[in-house]
This record gives structure tokens, sequence and C-alpha cells, in this order.
């Protein structure tokens, strides 16, 4: 693979903009990467990466002469002349997105010809194209990037499709940008800016929309004895549909679903038009996350006083991001109940702790449940299923497992002595014959 001859340039090292410095130089390219805080910058330029995500520590380790990170633009725009624009975009109170990183980026930009900003950062639709009224020198592509936490190196390195979106007058940058994609193998989309915008926009709206569909369709098979996983199968197989994100459980979290489907219902309502269909999904997932309570309260009574462990804390697993984790609700819903929370999770335990400063964090899963009247699966961490149950249970209080992802065998739980409890199970899925939806089988022990 011929590395392109001048480096490349990332702005904003956060998931986005390290996956991507650290893949472009695992296929061989120089990159400056940019970010203004120092104390990251350092702990990088050292082989330090602040997150957890796999695959990127050896991809750094190995790559390290091919990596520059700064804390200063100047080191950038002196060395190159494509700059990936990877600063975060996140919501206002308005539900619009900040945009004021963006656009401190643009403003040190010269605008002299020379530069095209490949914006990697969800954007609104509609963002290029005022970035190129106010800075006509700087070449814009749309870049938008589909990475999921905790699988974001293999997603950038074999992705399904590629979007790159410019105008005219860009098109020079929007070829270099597709040039360095192309090896990888992906479907190259070429497009105008604000359609590159909207894709990445829609894509994410429609799969948290499969997520709360397939969440209501679970509490609907709650009444009726129903088994939610039975009918996502059966689902999943027509390809009109297929099996990817219908998996319910206790509603989606992440830097990105929620953000994005609230970016998108408040750019068509910015232009007179009400999305009632993101209202409902946004509505549906965060009733979704309380749904645990209520399933606490039917096996406890009260929850006042009650002592309730909350297993995995990151808003999935694989990560470390607490980003709109379903775990930070239901620990605040739980609190005002009066219930005492613990939590556990096998990476996240820093992040959380600066997030869920009244929650007591433990060292192993086993800590946590000690002496707790129920456990809460909040993230399916592979651990949790190997856990030794049929002990564990003597150290509970209660023997209540209520497992927000359908994660656990509930038929084994179940005759190990647990009152178990999934989202959308038959029976609550203690005798049901369910199979993981299709999707979640490779990870899933039931
Ligand atoms: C998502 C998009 O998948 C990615 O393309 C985009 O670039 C960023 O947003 P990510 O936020 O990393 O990626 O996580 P993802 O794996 O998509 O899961 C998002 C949330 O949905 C998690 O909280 C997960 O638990 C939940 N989820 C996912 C479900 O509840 N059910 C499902 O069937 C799938």
């Amino acid at each position: 693979m011929a590395p392109d001859a001048r480096p490349i340039g990332v702005i904003g090292i956060g998931w986005v903009g390290l996956v991507t410095a650290v893949c472009f130089a695992e296929m061989g390219h120089s990159v400056v990467a940019m970010d203004i805080d120092a104390k990251k910058v350092r702990g990088l330029s050292r082989g330090r990466v602040p997150i957890h995500e796999p695959g990127i520590d050896e991809r750094l380790e190995r790559n390290r002469e091919r990596l520059t990170f700064t804390t200063e633009m100047e080191d950038v725009l002196e060395f190159a002349r494509l700059l990936f624009c990877c600063v975060d975009t996140p919501p206002t109170y308005s539900g619009d997105a900040d945009l004021s990183r963006v656009q401190a980026v643009v403003s040190q930009l010269p605008p002299d010809g020379e530069y095209a900003l490949v914006m990697k950062s969800t954007v609104p639709s509609g963002t290029g194209r005022a970035i190129r009224r106010d800075a006509p020198g700087i070449a814009y592509v749309s870049c938008p990037e589909f990475l999921k936490e905790g699988t974001a190196v293999q997603d950038f390195l074999h992705p399904d499709r590629v979007v790159i979106g410019a105008d005219s007058g860009a098109e020079w940058a929007a070829d270099e940008v597709e040039a360095l994609y192309r090896p990888l193998g992906g479907e190259i989309v070429r497009t105008d800016v604000a359609s590159a915008e909207m894709i990445k926009l829609a894509a994410n709206a429609f799969l948290a929309t499969k997520i709360s569909f397939i969440n209501e369709i679970a509490n609907v098979c709650e009444e009726v004895g129903a088994d939610v996983t039975e009918v996502a199968r059966g689902m999943g197989l027509d390809q009109r549909i297929g099996p990817a994100f219908l998996r319910a459980g206790a509603g989606y979290g992440g830097s990105c679903f929620p953000k994005d489907v609230s970016a998108l219902k408040q750019l068509a309502g910015n232009t007179g038009y009400h999305f009632q269909l993101l209202t409902a999904v946004i509505e549906v997932n965060e009733l979704q996350k309380r749904r645990i309570i209520g399933k606490l309260q039917k096996h406890l009574g009260a929850l006042a006083g009650k002592t309730i462990a909350l297993l995995g804390l990151a808003f999935k697993p694989d990560t470390d991001d607490m980003r709109e984790a379903s775990s930070l609700v239901l620990a605040a819903r739980l609190q005002g109940e009066g219930a005492k929370v613990r939590g556990y999770d096998p990476v996240a335990r820093e992040a959380a702790g600066k997030l869920l400063p009244s929650v007591e964090l433990t060292e192993s899963a086993a800590d946590a449940l000690e002496g707790a009247d129920a456990a809460v699966i909040v993230t399916e961490w592979p651990e949790f299923a190997e856990l030794d149950w049929t002990s564990l249970r003597e150290r509970m209080a209660k023997p209540v497992v209520v497992d927000g992802r359908n994660f656990l065998d509930g038929r084994a739980l179940s005759k190990a002595g647990f009152e178990y409890e999934g989202i959308g199970l038959a029976n609550g899925g203690a005798q049901a014959g369910a199979t993981p939806p299709a999707e979640s089988a490779e990870a899933s022990p039931r």
C-alpha cells in the first residue's frame, strides 16, 4: 500500500480522532494529530492510550514513528493539507449540536485554497454549506464516521461503505480522501455535502428507531406471553429487515445515538418540520431505561433500604465510555427510591467514579453482589456469563437477577434458585425456550 507523500492531519484526538490517526498510520501514512488537551497529547506521545478500545494500544506502539501528537495547530498546518476534523459536537440544551469546536477549528485555517477540511465529526445537514460560505478558501469534504465503539479499529479497517460528500471546487480533496480509503475495500459513496451529512444522521436515527421498536415489541411481548428473542429471530430472517439491532434491552446509550437522534429531530424542527417518529423513539428509550425499576419492585416490593448491584456501567461492552449510559439513569432512579446502589464494571470504574459519586464501586462482580437484594445486568460484559452464579446466590441477601440485556441463561439461573427476569421474555425468561437473536449469538451465552 503506497503511503501518502504528505502527512495526514487529524484535529481532535477523541475516540474518532485517535482511531482515525492510528489506523491511517497502520496503513503506512504519516499522521500529525492535534488536540488542545496537553495532558492527553503528552500521554499519547509516550504511548499511553487514554481510552479503552480493542486494537488501539498495539497499533499505536507499532506505528509510533509515523505518529506525531501535538497541541499546536501550526504543526498540523506545516505538514498536512488534508485535515480530518474529529472534534466533538455535543448536544446543547436545545438538542441542537454544539458546533463551537468545529467553528474554532475553521477559524484557525488559512483561507488560501491550500487546505481541505475533511469533516468526520457528526454535524447537522447544512453545516458544510455554511462553512463554505464563511470560509470559501477551504475545500470542504464531508466524510462521516460510522465506527462502533468496541470494534472501532475493525470498523475503520473494514468499512461497509465510505461516504464522501463534496461540492464543486472541492473535488480534488474528495479524490484524495477516496484514494486514502480505497485500499480498505468498502463501497465508496460519492455525493454532495448536504446528502453526506444527512446519511450519517439518518443511519443513526434509523438504527435507534430499530432499537426502540424492538423494545416496544418486548414490552408488548411481556403482556401477551410472547418471547422477544424469538420474535426478533423470526423478524430478522426477513432480508428486508435483517437481524442486526433487534436486541431488546434497557435502552440505547453512548455518544452517538442519543445525540444524533435529537440533532436530526431538532434540525427538522428548525425548518418547521415536526419529526414525530423520532420524538417517540427518544421517549421510548427514556422509558425503557426505567423499566428495570418496575421489575425490581415486582420482586422486592418497595426499594427503600434495599441494596441493588448494577453489573456493567459502560453504555455497552468493550468500552469504558459512560456517555448516556443506562446505568446513570438507573442509579439515579434507584437512589431516588431510597435504594443503596453498588456498581461494577470491568473497565469503566474510573470513568464511572466521576459520574456516579454516590454509587459504591466495587473491584469485582462478586463484591458488588455480596449481601445485595438484587443484581441488574446493565451491560452485557462476557465475564458476567462466566460467574459462578450458584455460589454467588449464597452470598446475596435475595436471589433476584433482572437481566437488562437478556444475556444470561435464565433457565439455568432459575434452576439454581434465582428469581430471574429479562426484557420481553415469556415467563420473564425463567422457563422460556428462547434462543438469542442472530446478531448477538456469538456473544451471548443464552
Ligand atoms: C453507533 C453506530 O453504530 C455507529 O455507526 C456510529 O458511528 C456511532 O454510534 P456506538 O455508539 O459505538 O455506535 O454503539 P452501538 O454498538 O451502535 O450501540 C449503541 C447502543 O445501542 C448501545 O447502548 C447498545 O447497547 C444499544 N443496542 C444496540 C441495543 O440496545 N440493541 C441493539 O440491538 C443494538
